[in-house]
């Protein structure tokens, strides 16, 4: 598995795969790798002849320079972690800030037909022109075929095939299911900075979920997010910042139920300082 730092590597080694007429998976990451990141990259590689995976902690997605500075980086840990899956498929960007931006650090200015507007987008100034940019600058210098990324960012993988539809990106982006510990707690590369009790009580978020879930099939949705709220308003630790009932294409908050629409429900929750966020489908 070989591990580069700079895109003029990439370039050849994705010219000699083009040239063997290999399909490439690619699975962005910003590294600190879990469970639920190797099972996109198994997904890439049962789907793929090679799967690049890129390591990058992407500036520009932050609108928090503590939550920047404070990202774990594992780059050692995750290679060790990725050979595990595959020595002879895989291979690894992982640049410096400079070799994607080239001195020039900032977004570029996006129109994903309002999707950049609801949840994430109303708490993270600036978020998805950050993730637009480096999902495209990826995109440019990998050139895959496929792309994978986990429905816990759903809004994200949203904006990412609007991204892809508005540019004519030739890349097919493929959803993967969100991947939970035992006690239900989305896998993500926060939880590792969970103090002891946070931990402990982090799976009420999914467990809140799957109740809404439940209730959503009898109740309205204001019902049911002010339940949700009621739950988090008397829990000692965990904060809420959001939950809301949204139609899966638009990301629009539901006003009235329509069978012939597609539901989901999405939270963020502060536990401590770390911001924690799922979704959960309803219908
Ligand atoms: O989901 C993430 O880890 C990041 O937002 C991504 C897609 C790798 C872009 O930096």
């Amino acid at each position: 598995m070989k591990v580069f730092s700079q895109k003029v590597q990439i370039y050849d080694a994705v010219d000699v795969l083009k040239e063997k007429l290999l399909t490439l998976g690619l699975v962005p990451t910003m590294g600190a790798l879990h469970e639920g990141h190797l099972e996109l990259v198994r997904t890439a590689l049962a789907n793929n002849d090679c799967v690049m995976v890129s390591i990058f902690v992407n500036p520009t997605q932050f609108d928090n320079n503590d939550d920047l500075k404070k990202y774990p980086r594992t780059l050692n840990d995750d290679v060790v972690l990725l050979r595990t899956v595959s020595e002879d498929r895989l291979l690894v960007y992982a640049p410096t800030v400079d070799d994607v931006y080239e001195g020039h650090t900032v977004s570029e200015k996006f129109d994903f037909d309002g999707l950049e507007f609801e949840m994430e987008g109303r708490f993270r100034n600036g978020h998805f022109d950050g993730v637009g940019t480096i999902v495209k600058r990826l995109f440019e210098i990998v050139k895959p075929d496929n792309a994978y990324f986990g429905e816990k960012d759903f809004q994200q993988l949203q904006i990412i095939k609007k991204l892809v539809e508005k540019y004519r990106i030739p890349v097919n982006i493929i959803g993967c299911k969100i991947h939970r510990e035992v006690n239900g707690l989305a896998m993500s590369s926060r939880n590792t900075r969970l103090k002891p009790k946070y931990k402990k009580a982090a799976p009420f978020i999914y467990k809140t979920l799957t109740t809404a879930k439940k209730q959503f099939g009898t109740k309205s949705a204001n019902k049911v997010i002010k339940w949700v709220e009621k739950q988090f308003a008397e829990h000692d630790i965990l904060k809420l910042e959001y939950f809301i009932i949204a139609d899966v294409d638009t990301l629009k908050i539901v006003k009235r139920k329509s069978h012939k629409k597609t539901y989901r429900a999405f939270i963020a929750v502060y536990a401590d300082d770390i911001r924690l966020i799922d979704n959960i489908a309803l219908n």
